[in-house]
């Protein structure tokens, strides 16, 4: 028998009961309305909760997960996640947030199937393939793999910045910014990537520009 899942409800009960002592209308205020100022795009992996790391409470970030913290123009998901979160939510900043040691990330460096997974680690390879000439030079393994998680995190946020919402929204109101942060799972810090957002999107525009402006 597997009833260890009974666990969470237990600890959903005591939450649910230990917030309202501490604030009687703390669901009431929550259920009325969502304002989050942050897009959180993660990966699916559990030793990276969202909320934990980051001390947020709820209705303070609009989460999306999936493996690889991967934006993919033809996912429905995260490209209706991103919609939503810009046009409707007008989040202030989307973070992409990959971690070194990634599943997913090591899979895609792997010489082997994984059935349906392969079309959804093609997006990695296609990150690869792009910064091989660099990658090609990295000769110890864990400093490639390391290397190649900072670099997807890269072109994911380059991928948000190709949107028309994100695009437009940013000339209009000056934001949404992008952020893209390395969770590191062995001391448990987050490392932000500094990326030049406004280079990245000057460059991108010479191309990917929905709109004149
Ligand atoms: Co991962």
């Amino acid at each position: 028998m597997h009833e260890s899942y009974k666990k969470l409800f237990e600890y959903n009960r005591k939450w649910a009961a230990d917030k309202k002592a501490s604030n009687a209308d703390f669901f009431a205020n929550l259920a009325k309305e969502q304002q989050p100022d942050y897009l959180f795009i993660g990966c699916s992996d559990s030793r990276v909760p969202a909320e934990t790391l980051t001390g947020a409470n709820p209705g303070e970030l609009f989460v999306h997960r999936n493996i690889a913290n991967v934006v993919a123009n033809t996912d429905m998901n995260v490209m209706s996640v991103i919609h939503y979160a810009v046009e409707v939510l007008k989040v202030k900043h989307i973070i992409v947030c990959g971690h070194y040691g990634c599943g997913g990330v090591q899979a895609s460096m792997q010489k082997q199937s994984l059935g349906l997974l392969d079309k959804w680690l093609k997006n990695i390879r296609d990150v690869h393939r792009m910064h091989h000439k660099e990658l090609k030079t990295i000769s110890d393994s864990k400093a490639k793999f390391d290397r190649l998680v900072e670099l997807n995190v890269e072109e994911q946020c380059i991928n948000v910045l190709k949107t028309n919402y994100v695009q437009t929204s940013y000339l209009k109101n000056g934001f949404p910014e992008v952020h893209g942060w390395v969770y590191d799972i062995h001391d448990g810090l987050l490392k932000d990537l500094e990326l030049d957002f406004d280079k990245i999107l000057k460059d991108l525009r010479e191309i990917y520009a929905l709109s004149e402006g």
